[in-house]
């Protein structure tokens, strides 16, 4: 049995270079994990003029900055490279030039210091964060909705993650980045959507709720896009412009449409999952960026109230991409037997759950949320 151990983890999926120190031991036969160090080069600015993320120059940015992180991160954490016991690293899926950049870096780190390299699922990192922030016990129902992923997954245990829905088609991070872009917000993202959705009226539009009669709990978000792509078109043909009123109530209407679109299949989630959970309290959780959207959070968070359900939600640094996810995953993974080699190699598209078939509506390779 292990005392104690110091892992490393290094995202670079998408756009947030990102390293994390964490240390576990057990007490009392439980792993307890203490947060050491955490650095996050976000490419936000980067990407800005694009609308998206623009994969060649994250791969670039990713190399450019991951030795500093690694600096920064050992110097505030007070940590040698030799206390260091395991590296672990995202390697899909994701962008592969971001994998490759966090995979090399991470294999040069192994190879030199003689550590072990362990290879982690994004989603698996994402999945587990409330079990390491909240200690939330196995089994629980989790949200996962980013800028590249939107799926409900009953965690069963550490290695043991069953997807009951996803999205067909759009991830709702990406929705709000669209919608930021066609009303030319000053950032392309989410959270500048949120700012401005807290001033505007959220009942002057009305936009639709795809999928929400559906008796299962996946998701749709294309439709819902293009009915606000729709709106701003029309707005902006009647008075030649839009109005920063506008700005704010198409935001409003927008997120008030996701809201409830979350609401209504948190409902049909957590119904799938209690035939699964043998009859304990249910406990429900959420992760990726768009868990960081309060107007979302707060009303899952009063949903779960009505229906008597533990709710927690990771602290929101730790909702969206981050390297303490990938150590604390990367540290159940190895106390479970696994590590890789220099053979580990990046899987652009990974699943969390291989057993369950794609929805209708896939392409041939599958999707990547
Ligand atoms: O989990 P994440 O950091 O990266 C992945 O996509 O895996 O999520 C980033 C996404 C972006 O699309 C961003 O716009 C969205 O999360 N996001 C938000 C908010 N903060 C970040 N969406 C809605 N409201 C927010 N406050
Ligand atoms: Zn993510």
């Amino acid at each position: 049995m292990h005392k104690s151990i110091i892992a490393l983890g290094v995202e670079s999926s998408c756009d947030e270079t990102s390293i994390g120190i964490i240390k576990s031991a057990f007490k009392d036969d439980v792993l307890i994990t203490e947060k050491l160090g955490l650095v996050t080069d976000t490419q936000e600015k980067l990407h800005k003029d694009f609308g998206g993320v623009v994969p060649e120059i994250a791969a670039r940015a990713h190399s450019e900055k991951i030795d500093t992180c690694f600096y920064r991160v050992l110097k505030e954490s007070g940590i040698k490279i030799d206390d260091i016991d395991i590296i672990c690293v995202t390697n899909g899926p994701g962008l592969i030039g971001g994998l490759i950049s966090g995979i090399n870096f991470a294999k040069g780190l192994a190879f030199t210091t003689g550590k072990p390299i362990v290879g982690v699922n994004h989603l698996i990192g994402h999945a587990l964060t409330p079990h390491m922030t909240d200690d939330l016990r196995y089994p629980y129902l989790l949200l996962l909705a980013s800028g590249g992923h939107c799926q409900y997954l009953a965690v069963l245990k550490a290695n043991k993650i069953k997807r009951l829905g996803t999205t067909i088609d759009d991830a709702p991070g990406e929705v709000f980045d669209k919608v930021a872009k066609m009303l030319n917000l000053p950032t392309f993202s989410g959270s500048e959507v949120e700012k401005y959705a807290k001033k505007g009226n959220e009942n002057r539009f009305s936009f639709p709720l795809p999928l929400i009669n559906t008796n299962d709990c996946d998701l749709s978000f294309s439709g819902l896009k293009s009915s606000v792509r729709r709106q701003v078109d029309t707005l902006i043909e009647k008075q030649s412009g839009l109005y920063e009123s506008d700005q704010m109530d198409v935001c409003a209407s927008f997120q008030k449409s996701m809201r409830i679109i979350f609401e209504k299949k948190t409902k049909k989630a957590v119904d799938l999952f209690s035939k699964l959970s043998s009859g304990e309290k249910i406990s429900f959780s959420l992760a990726g960026g768009v868990a960081a959207n309060k107007n979302i959070r707060n009303s899952l968070k009063s949903l779960c109230n009505d229906l008597d359900i533990i709710f927690s939600a990771p602290p929101l640094e730790l909702c969206t991409d981050n390297g303490l996810m990938i150590a604390y995953a990367g540290t159940q993974i190895y106390l479970s037997g696994r590590q890789d080699d220099m053979g580990l190699s990046p899987k652009p598209r990974w699943p969390i759950d291989l057993d369950n078939q794609n929805p209708l509506g896939f392409g041939k390779r599958g999707r990547k949320v």
